[in-house]
């Protein structure tokens, strides 16, 4: 069972900060997952629309360009990332999952990408694009068809697997609490990976490896490892 860093190695580290990126990395996680954002002029990794919770700064991130945004603390002095220097910081090293938030210009993201993978700092395998908005997921598939796709859900839905299967997507991200068995046979049958967020604790790791989840996203990538490993 794969083991995705929650926002990186949030449980230690600010979220979706390169701090936590590099919490990652040392904790031998198989991947990170991180939130993006729009910005005025780029895209950042952040969780909220608002920058409030997780930063010194106020207001709405779509507000503001990326250096603006760098001179806000994201916590224990960290600035926010732009997605670029995430792609420079983990390079090739491990999956990246990005989940897509408000981003309504698409096509400037799938330029971003398409630059990093001409320029080979990532390639196309280690990349997981999800979002709970299906539409635009649909929409990056369209744009950049050898696209990993996750479609999140926070849910199930009554035909559980099927509207993954329509978006052609890779794999299904569900909040762990919704997940059994037959929701897993459903997605294992339309040859769907199955990935669970957001799970922390050994017994719950434990009981999703038995139902055969084929990921976690975890705060402490560490420990889930750990905990997997034993
Ligand atoms: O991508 C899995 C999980 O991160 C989705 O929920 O709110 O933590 O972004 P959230
Ligand atoms: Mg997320």
């Amino acid at each position: 069972m794969k083991v995705f860093a929650h926002r990186g190695a949030s449980g230690n580290f600010p979220e979706n900060t390169l701090s936590a990126i590099q919490g990652a990395l040392v904790s031998q996680a198989d991947g990170i997952e991180i939130d993006i954002q729009s910005c005025k002029d780029d895209f950042v990794v952040l969780h909220d629309i608002w920058l409030d919770r997780t930063t010194s700064g106020d207001g709405k991130v779509s507000d503001y360009t990326a250096a603006e945004l760098a001179q806000f603390d994201a916590g224990q002095g960290e600035a926010i990332p732009s997605l670029q220097q995430v792609f420079d910081l983990v390079g090739t090293r491990l999956e990246i999952n990005l989940e897509l938030k408000t981003v309504p210009n698409i096509e400037g993201f799938i330029d971003l990408i398409l630059r990093n993978l001409d320029d080979q700092t990532i390639r196309i395998e280690q990349l997981l694009i999800s979002s709970f908005n299906h539409p635009l997921l649909k929409r990056v598939k369209e744009l950049l068809p050898a696209a990993r796709i996750g479609a999140l859900t926070a849910s199930i839905p009554l035909e559980y697997a099927k509207f993954a299967q329509d978006l052609n997507a890779f794999s299904l991200h569900v909040d762990r609490e919704f997940i059994n068995t037959d929701f897993v046979n459903d997605a294992k049958q339309r040859g769907l990976k199955v990935y669970a967020y957001t799970v922390d604790k050994q017994k719950d790791i434990e009981h999703l490896k038995s139902l055969g989840v084929d990921g976690i996203f975890s705060n402490y990538p560490c420990q889930a490892k750990i905990f997997l490993s034993t």
